[in-house]
């Protein structure tokens, strides 16, 4: 355990793979500055650490995490929100190039929900609640709800939960694209180790290019989009991985990748 965190686990690398999990249980993992501050910190660290190939984020049984801290909103004015140091950390946070795979429990609401879209994979358990409640304290998501959540589940729904700050509940999330998986809350973080623990083990680069053309292409035209898979599928062409993954595919043995 990492102990240059006050409000992170951040549990050592395990076959390529290290869980972060948010731990602020008195307050629901509730995002104060601090804590978006060591996420982001943390992730550069795993971003530099080459025994790290995929992270887990994940929060507690009851709350992946219920939004921004709404007690220290409370303290900032239209000043302080606009020199407001998380956008830093959020900003930090959506830099990170290695898989991240979210494995949510409990509430999953607010900056929480805007979190968890940061992550490439989602996987829930079954208790799991999606929300964008900000319209109940008379503001609005700040974070990427309003532009990640209608990629993730279209226009209609994503104007529903902004404007009404209903929750969707974990099925919802899963047939709306959301999320990819539902488990037993019990198995949410296993699962999401198992999937990160498949992914770790194939070339590091294929794995970040393929992740980088995904997001370019939701944020781009088709034709722009498709111009940046071509040149990142020609480029790998150039790496030791695709000879190693090319040559174990016809001799039929497991290939070993070494991110050359
Ligand atoms: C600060 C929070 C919090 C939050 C919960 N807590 N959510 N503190 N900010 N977002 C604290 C409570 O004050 C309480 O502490 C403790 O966590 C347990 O919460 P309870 O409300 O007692 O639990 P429960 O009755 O089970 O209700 C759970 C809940 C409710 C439905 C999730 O806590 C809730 O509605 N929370 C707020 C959700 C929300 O509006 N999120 C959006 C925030 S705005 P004490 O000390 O009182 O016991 C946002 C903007 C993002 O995220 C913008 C990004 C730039």
């Amino acid at each position: 355990m990492n102990s240059s965190y006050d409000m992170l686990c951040v549990q050592p690398s395990s076959d390529g793979v290290q869980v972060i999990q948010l731990n602020r249980p008195e307050a629901l993992n509730a995002l104060t500055t601090q804590l978006l501050d060591e996420l982001a910190s943390a992730l550069s660290v795993a971003q530099s650490d080459s025994d790290v190939n995929v992270v887990v984020l994940t929060g507690s049984k009851k709350a992946f995490a219920a939004g921004a801290d709404i007690k220290e909103m409370a303290e900032r004015d239209l000043v302080g929100i606009l020199n407001d140091p998380r956008q830093q950390s959020w900003q930090r946070i959506s830099q990170f190039s290695k898989p991240l795979i979210a494995a949510v429990n409990g509430y999953c609401l607010g900056g929480g929900c805007e979190l968890a879209m940061h992550a490439d994979v989602l996987i829930a358990g079954r208790d799991a609640k999606f929300g964008q409640p900000e319209i109940n304290l008379g503001i609005m998501p700040g974070a990427g709800g309003t532009q990640r959540l209608v990629h993730a589940v279209g226009k209609s729904l994503a104007m529903q939960m902004v404007l009404s700050g209903q929750p969707i509940s974990a099925e919802q999330a899963q047939q709306a694209g959301l999320i990819s998986e539902i488990t037993q809350p019990e198995l949410t973080l296993h699962r999401a180790i198992e999937i990160a623990t498949d992914i770790a083990k194939k070339s590091p680069l294929a794995v970040r290019l393929a992740k980088e053309s995904i997001l370019k292409g939701m944020d781009t035209d088709l034709a722009t989009g498709l111009r940046f898979e071509r040149h990142a599928f020609t480029v790998l062409a150039g790496t030791q991985d695709r000879n190693e993954g090319i040559a174990a595919f016809l001799e039929k043995r497991k290939a070993h990748f070494t991110g050359r």
